[in-house]
């Protein structure tokens, strides 16, 4: 494993393929100790700002359990209990952190690009944990890890992506680091929740998911992102679950095999049947283990990466 620089993690778009099969095998390098409870104390002495402007259970939760095995402290900041609430901006909110010395911040925000205007104001590096519709590249990775976990190398593996993909930042990220993976990437949602012209962004798209779900060894169902649109894009939930729902009957044209991923939060009944988001093929709460496995090497990789090296070098033992 050679050393990849990381300085910052502002896109899956931003990421070489080196970078990503680097961020991937830290995380294997990883899954040996903390399985075992260890703390690896790459972050010992580094404070991680969380600057969470949009809701969040999983993203949040995970980079503060990953700060946490590194030996590193975390501040958690909610926007609904801070100044932001009296008019003050984001970039402003930003500089005031930073000016208490804080060694990396991770951002959520509603606002697509967010995280690269904040990287251009303060000098400490920025971590993407969502921004709008645009990217949420720390999912994307937690989802390769995933897939590799369960079905090995990528390289010509078939990937549907099923839902929301307009709005979706996890389709996004998903399809830069998948394609950069080698696999094959198809994308399924009615017209209106796709972006314009899919097919160039290098995915096979299809208005219906029999065919495609046929041919997948991989199908990630995406919530529908009521909240990103200007007015219902669909004529009902119940309408999307009856075309587009990964139910118990259209989950038998999978081959064996393969796998159910969702980023949550999943609407049962609407996205997948409970009985599908709960079954054999669901590998949903691997994704959320794995989510810290991924943060804690993106973690490593901004804010310490020479100190990584060494215990990597040193054959993964503690530092
Ligand atoms: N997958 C994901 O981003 O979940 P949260 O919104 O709970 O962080």
């Amino acid at each position: 494993m050679s050393k990849q620089k990381i300085s910052a993690l502002l896109g899956a778009a931003d990421l070489s393929v080196e970078q990503i099969r680097y961020v991937l095998a830290v995380a294997r390098a990883f899954s040996g100790p903390v399985g075992r409870g260890e703390t690896i104390p790459l972050l010992q002495g580094k404070t991680i700002v969380n600057l969470f402007f949009e809701n969040s259970t999983r993203t949040r939760i995970s980079f503060e359990l990953a700060t946490r095995k590194l030996g590193g402290g975390t501040l958690n900041f909610a926007s609904s209990s801070s100044s932001v609430q009296k008019g003050e901006t984001l970039i402003d909110t930003a500089k005031n952190i930073e000016a208490m010395k804080p060694h990396c911040i991770v951002v959520r925000h509603a606002s697509a690009g967010s995280p690269v205007t904040l990287s251009r104001s303060v000098s400490v590096p920025v971590i993407n944990a969502g921004d709008g519709f645009h990217e949420h590249p720390t999912q994307a990775l937690l989802d390769a890890y995933t897939m590799e976990e369960r079905i090995g190398d990528l390289r010509g593996k078939r990937v549907v992506i099923l839902g929301d993909i307009a709005h979706s930042r996890v389709a996004r990220s998903n399809i830069h680091v998948l394609r950069k993976l080698g696999a094959s990437v198809a994308v399924c949602a009615p017209p209106t929740l796709l972006p314009p012209e899919p097919e160039t962004q290098g995915v096979d798209f299809a208005y219906r998911p029999e065919e495609l779900l046929k041919t997948a060894d991989v199908v990630m169902a995406l919530r529908i992102q009521l909240e990103r649109q200007n007015k219902m894009q669909i004529p009902s939930l119940a309408e999307y679950a009856r075309v587009y729902g990964l139910s118990c009957e259209r989950a038998k044209l999978l081959k064996p095999g393969a796998i159910i991923l969702h980023p949550g939060p999943v609407n049962r009944g609407v996205e997948l049947d409970p009985e599908v988001a709960d079954g054999p093929r669901s590998v949903i709460l691997d994704q959320v283990g794995n989510g810290v496995l991924i943060r804690m090497a993106v973690l490593a990789a901004v804010c310490n990466a020479s100190g990584l090296e060494s215990w990597l070098n040193q054959g993964g033992h503690r530092v």
